[in-house]
C-alpha cells in the first residue's frame, strides 16, 4: 500500500511498546520517511537523552522535546514515533493532537518491561523494578495517551502484524 498521507503520523504510548520499529516498517510499507524524535533531540543537542535528564533535568527535556516534535510536524507528511512521555506533556499533546494524526501504541505492562530490559537506557527506569514504573506511570498516561486519534495494540510479535492493523485502521 502507498497511500500519499496527508499529514504526518505520530506514534505514541509507554516506552517500550515499539514505537521506532513499527515506524521505520510502517514508512517503508508507505514508502514515506521515519522520524525518530528521540534520536533529533540527542541530534539537536549534542548528547544522550540520559545526559540530558542528568545536566539539565526533565522539564528542560520536556520542552526540547515541544520543539522537536513541531518541527517534525511542520515539514512534509511523515512517520515519527516520539518518546513515551511527549504525548504526556500538555502542549506537545495539543500540538501533535492539531496538526497530525496520532495512533497510541499498547501493550501489557508484562511485555513492555521485558522489552525495555533487554536494553535499559532509560533515566525513568534507572535502577529501579520496571514494573512498578512502568505500573505507575501508566495509570497517569493512559487516560492521557487515549485521546490520540487511534488505539493499537501491539502486544503481537513480531511487529509486522500491528503495521497490518495500523494500515487497517488509517485507511478505514
Ligand atoms: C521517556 C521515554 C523515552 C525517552 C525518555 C523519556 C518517557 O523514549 O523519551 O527517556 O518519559 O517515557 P522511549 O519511549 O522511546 O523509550
Amino acid at each position: 500500500m502507498k497511500t500519499p498521507l496527508e499529514r504526518s503520523v505520530v506514534l505514541v504510548g509507554m516506552m517500550g511498546v515499539g514505537k521506532t520499529s513499527i515506524g521505520k516498517r510502517l514508512a517503508a510499507r508507505l514508502g514515506c520517511e521515519f522520524v525518530d524524535a528521540d534520536e533529533e533531540i540527542e541530534t539537536a543537542a549534542g548528547m544522550s537523552i540520559a545526559e540530558i535528564f542528568e545536566k539539565f533535568g526533565e522539564a528542560y527535556f520536556r520542552d526540547g522535546e515541544r520543539r522537536v516534535v513541531a518541527r517534525l510536524i511542520e515539514g512534509k507528511p511523515k512517520i515519527i514515533a516520539t518518546g513515551g512521555g511527549a504525548f504526556v506533556n500538555d502542549a506537545t499533546r495539543a500540538l501533535i493532537r492539531e496538526r497530525a494524526l496520532s495512533i497510541w501504541l499498547d501493550a501489557d505492562i508484562q511485555i513492555l518491561a521485558d522489552r525495555v530490559s533487554r536494553r535499559n537506557n532509560r533515566p525513568l527506569l534507572k535502577g529501579r523494578d520496571p514494573v512498578e514504573v512502568l505500573t505507575e506511570l501508566g495509570r497517569v498516561r493512559n487516560p492521557l495517551y487515549a485521546e490520540a486519534n487511534i488505539h493499537i495494540r501491539s502486544d503481537a510479535s513480531p511487529h509486522a502484524r500491528t503495521v497490518e492493523n495500523i494500515l487497517k485502521a488509517i485507511s478505514a
